[in-house]
């Protein structure tokens, strides 16, 4: 039994191929490498004593993407992170965007049907639910229009795979909706390569603290919350890793209800960004340097999961403490230096 995971050497793919081989599972990794290293392959190694199978493929391409399945005849399973994510940048690449995010996935499905593989797991967001009209947000809030092209892909992709799951029911489809994946693996073997000036809030922090960044921007503090700065629900990225093993246990076991299923990945709390910023600091002892500037086009003003479903039906809860979290990510940070990548 085999796992392919796409994107498999990015931030949340990474960690989930420790997870996953941490738990028994073979896996082979399908990865074109524009936005990862593939020296995380060392990491994964150093903290496993495995060293997943790779292959460097582009999923828009389906000629080279039936290959994969050729070649790896074990493959039971699917976890789809490969996927363009920034939000800013799908603003002006909408075509860069849609051609990449939409095509893999039609790829993928498309390879599922040929090659017989039941099982697919599949990276989505919470940018689906837009600014909610209530808090927490459960799988049932209703989806709303995407703010950027980036998070249409998600909406998007979970459509193809709804249309998909209905259309041949003998596929089971997981979609996993992430709030703000932090953190690094404990061991500081792997953890987040921003390319170039970080977009998200805790790179972006670490690099300040490491003298990468001269201040953080804090993008607005005249927001509807306690604190007048944006609140997140920030979920631990090994947490997040492990939720990905207990989708593809339940597919795998046939425990599914029915066969398309989306969970909140969350911690169910929701923190602003001066409450993280203060938190970064007892945890770590560091001053991180900030200004209040205007608003970030685009940002919602807050959102929380409710997780109750995921942590019932999965069997799965976020564990690591916010704290620990914060620390795990700036030891990552020490480790990578004034490393500028
Ligand atoms: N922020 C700052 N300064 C920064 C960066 C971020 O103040 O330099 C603030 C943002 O305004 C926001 C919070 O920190 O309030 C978190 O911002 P991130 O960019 O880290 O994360 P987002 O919530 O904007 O985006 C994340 C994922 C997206 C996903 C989205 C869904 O990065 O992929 O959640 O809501 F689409």
């Amino acid at each position: 039994m085999r796992i392919l995971v796409t994107g498999g050497t990015g931030f949340i793919g990474s960690h989930t191929v420790v997870e996953l081989q941490q738990a028994g599972y073979n896996v082979v990794i399908a990865d074109n490498l524009i936005n990862s290293n593939i020296e995380v392959l060392d990491g994964i190694e150093n903290i496993t004593g495995v060293r997943p199978a790779f292959e460097k493929v582009d999923l828009t391409d389906i000629t080279a993407t039936k290959e994969i399945f050729k070649k790896h005849k074990d493959i039971t399973a699917i976890i789809h992170f490969a996927a363009l994510k920034a939000v800013g940048e799908s603003v002006g690449k909408p075509l860069e965007y849609y051609g990449n995010n939409i095509n893999s996935i039609i790829n993928m499905l498309t390879c599922m049907r040929e090659f017989d593989v039941r099982n697919f797991v599949f990276s989505s967001s919470c940018t689906v639910y837009g600014q909610a009209d209530v808090l927490p947000v459960t799988e049932q809030t209703p989806k709303k229009k995407a703010e950027s092209p980036y998070g249409n892909t998600k909406a998007i992709c979970e459509d193809i795979m709804n249309d998909f799951a209905f259309a041949e029911n003998q596929f089971k489809m997981i979609a996993l909706r992430y709030f703000n994946p932090i953190g690094a693996h404990p061991s500081s073997q792997i953890g987040e390569l921003p390319n170039g000036t970080p977009n998200n809030l805790i790179p972006y922090i670490t690099q300040t603290v490491a003298g990468i960044r001269k201040e953080l921007s804090v993008f607005g503090n005249d927001y509807n919350t306690p604190d007048g700065t944006p609140i997140r629900d920030y979920i631990d990225i090994v947490d997040l890793a492990k939720a990905h093993v207990t989708a593809i246990q339940r597919l795998i076991d046939n425990k599914n209800k029915s066969n398309i299923e989306y969970f909140n990945i969350g911690t169910g709390t929701g923190v602003s960004v001066l409450e993280l910023i203060e938190t970064f600091e007892k945890a770590t002892g560091r001053k991180v340097p900030y200004k209040i500037t205007a608003r970030r086009a685009g940002d919602i003003e807050k959102i929380w999961a409710d997780t109750t479903f995921a942590n019932r039906e999965l069997g799965w809860k976020a564990e690591v403490p916010l704290s620990e979290s914060l620390l795990n990510a700036w030891k990552w940070q020490e480790k990578l230096g004034s490393l500028k990548l």
